[in-house]
C-alpha cells in the first residue's frame, strides 16, 4: 500500500535533497532515490503568473474571515479554514477528522516583555488546542490523509504530545493507533491522554530516537500509517499556525518569531508557511524565525554553530523539558533552509533558564509546558546578543499547555527540581520566582499572617 498523491490540485511531492518529484510516497515518507525527506510544493504558485483567482491575496483573506462565522465543522477548524493553502484531500467531507483545532489565542506578555527587554512581546499559545499542544494542527490533516488512504492503523514515536494528539484523532476517525514512547521519559499528563484515547501504548526501554528507529523498521513490515513529522501532511497542517498568526496581526508580520526546536518539524512548517505567504503576497516581508534548543539536547544548535548547517551529528539528549529530549532531529535540513530564508538564529538555553522562563510566562497568567518556555529563555539571550532589538516586535510560539507536565512545575516551585543536580548552584538565581504552597493549620489567624507576609513582600 502506498500513499496516494493528490491529483485534483497542483500540490506535488518533492524530495528536499535531490529534487525528485514522485507521484506517491512510500510508507516511510522518504525519497526512493536518495532517502531524504519529502515536502509538498505548489507549482502554480511559483510559475511567475499573476496571482490566479484562487490565490488572490485579498479574496483569500476575506474568504478566511467569512468562514469564522460559518457553522460548518471544517470552516470552524483553524486548520481547514485555510484549506486553499493546503494540498487537496479527495472526498474531504468523508475523510476529514477535526476537533476544531487551531483558533489559538495570541496573548500580550507585558511582564515577560519587561524581563526580556523588548517593547512588544506576544505569545501564540498552541497549547490551547484540543489535546493541549501544537501537534493537533498537523494531526488533523495527516490523520485525515490516513483515513482517505483507508489505513486501519496509524503509529508514531513520540515524546508525548504527538502520541496524545494522534491517539485522539485516530479515535475520532475510527482508526487504531500505536504509540511508541520512551519508558519513564514522558510526563504523566501526556501518557494519560494516549491511554484514555485508546491507543496501544508501548513504553520502550530506550529514548525518543530509539523509538523512531523501531518505528521506521515497523512501517516497512506492517501496513501502518506513519504519523511522525517526516510525514509531509503533518507539516502542511502545522503551517496554519503561522497563517492564523498573520491574520491575527492584520497581515503585518512581526520582526521575530521564536520557536522551540526538537525534531524540527514545527520550525520547518512555520518557515514554509511564511515563505509561501510571501510568494502569494499575503505578507510583504518575512519575520526572522529563530529556533531555541535545550543545552542538553542541542544537536541543531551544534549543526549550525559548529558545522555551518552542513551536517548534523546525532547525540544522546538529556533535558527536563522532555518534549524536546531529541538527539537526532529528522527535519534538520528543512530547518536549516528556514533559517537561511528568514535570517533567523539558533540559541541554546540551560535547564535553569528554561525553568525560570516557564515561571515568568506563568506569572503573566498564561503558563506553558517546559519545552515551550525555551522561547522566552532564548529571547533573553538573543536580546543580550543584540540579535533582537528593544523596539522590535516578537512572537513566541508556546507549543504546549502548562498542565501537560505539572510535576515539573510543582518541583520547581517547591525548590526540588534541581536538588542534587549540576544545575543546583545556578538554580539559586531563580529562587525569587518560586511560589511554594504553604501548609497551615485550619486557622484564620495563620491564613491572615500568611496574607500579611505576602503583602509585605509584594
Ligand atoms: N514543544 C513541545 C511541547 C513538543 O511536544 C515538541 C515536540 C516540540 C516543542 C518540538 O517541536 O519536534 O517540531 O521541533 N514534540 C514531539 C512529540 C517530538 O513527540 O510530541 P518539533
Amino acid at each position: 500500500m502506498s500513499i496516494a498523491q493528490n491529483t485534483e490540485t497542483t500540490a506535488k511531492l518533492r524530495c528536499i535533497a535531490c529534487g525528485a518529484t514522485p507521484d506517491t510516497a512510500g510508507r516511510d515518507f522518504r525519497c526512493t532515490v536518495c532517502g531524504d525527506l519529502l515536502e509538498f510544493f505548489f507549482p502554480e504558485w511559483t510559475d511567475g503568473a499573476e496571482p490566479r483567482h484562487h490565490t488572490d491575496p485579498s479574496a483569500l483573506k476575506s474568504l478566511w474571515l467569512q468562514r469564522r462565522t460559518s457553522r460548518d465543522a471544517l470552516d470552524q477548524s483553524g486548520v481547514w479554514r485555510f484549506r486553499e493553502l493546503l494540498p487537496h484531500i479527495p472526498n474531504l467531507e468523508e475523510h476529514a477528522i477535526t476537533l476544531r483545532e487551531g483558533n489559538t489565542p495570541l496573548y500580550h506578555l507585558p511582564r515577560c516583555a519587561r524581563v526580556a527587554g523588548v517593547e512588544d512581546l506576544h505569545a501564540k499559545h498552541q497549547g490551547m488546542n484540543p489535546t493541549a499542544s501544537f501537534k493537533d494542527t498537523g494531526m488533523t490533516f495527516a490523520a485525515s490523509s490516513a483515513h482517505q488512504g483507508k489505513f486501519r492503523w496509524v503509529a508514531c514515536a513520540s515524546t508525548g504530545n504527538t502520541s496524545a494528539s494522534m491517539a485522539a484523532y485516530a479515535a475520532r476517525g475510527n482508526m487504531h493507533s500505536l504509540v511508541l514512547i520512551p519508558d519513564g521519559k514522558i510526563s504523566w499528563g501526556k501518557l494519560s491522554q494516549s491511554l484514555d484515547y485508546g491507543a496501544l501504548t508501548c513504553q520502550l526501554r530506550t529514548d525518543f530516537d530509539g523509538c523512531v528507529h523501531i518505528l521506521n523498521e515497523l512501517v516497512r513490515q506492517k501496513p501502518v500509517y506513519l504519523l511522525n513529522s517526516v510525514n509531509p501532511y503533518r507539516i502542511e497542517g502545522q503551517k496554519t499556525a503561522a497563517i492564523e498568526l498573520m491574520e491575527q496581526l492584520a497581515w503585518e508580520p512581526p520582526d521575530h518569531i521564536i520557536v522551540p526546536g526538537g525534531n524540527l518539524g514545527n520550525s520547518s512548517a512555520i518557515g514554509k508557511a511564511l515563505v509561501e505567504m510571501r510568494e502569494l503576497k499575503l505578507i510583504s516581508r518575512l519575520p526572522k524565525l529563530s529556533i531555541i534548543q535545550a543545552q542538553g539536547a542541542n544537536p541543531f544548535y551544534r549543526c549550525v554553530h559548529e558545522f555551518g548547517g552542513k551536517k548534523l551529528e546525532p547525540m544522546t539528549a538529556d533535558t527536563l523539558a522532555t518534549a524536546i529530549r531529541i538527539g537526532n532531529p529528522a527535519s534538520w535540513k528543512k530547518a536549516v533552509r528556514v533559517l537561511q530564508a528568514t535570517g533567523g538564529e539558533v540559541e541554546q538555553v540551560t535547564e535553569v533558564e528554561i525553568a525560570a522562563a516557564k515561571a515568568e510566562i506563568g506569572a503573566d497568567g498564561i503558563g506553558c509546558e517546559p519545552a515551550s518556555a525555551v522561547t522566552l529563555a532564548g529571547l533573553k539571550k538573543l536580546r543580550r546578543s543584540g540579535f533582537v532589538k528593544a523596539e522590535e516586535s516578537v512572537v513566541l510560539i508556546l507549543t504546549g499547555h502548562l498542565l501537560k507536565d505539572p510535576d515539573f512545575t510543582i518541583k520547581f516551585h517547591r525548590g526540588d527540581l534541581f536538588a542534587g543536580t549540576a544545575g543546583a548552584t545556578e538554580a539559586v538565581q531563580a529562587k525569587y520566582l518560586q511560589r511554594a504552597p504553604i501548609v497551615l493549620d485550619a486557622d484564620l489567624g495563620a491564613v491572615i499572617a500568611a496574607l500579611d507576609a505576602a503583602e509585605r513582600n509584594s
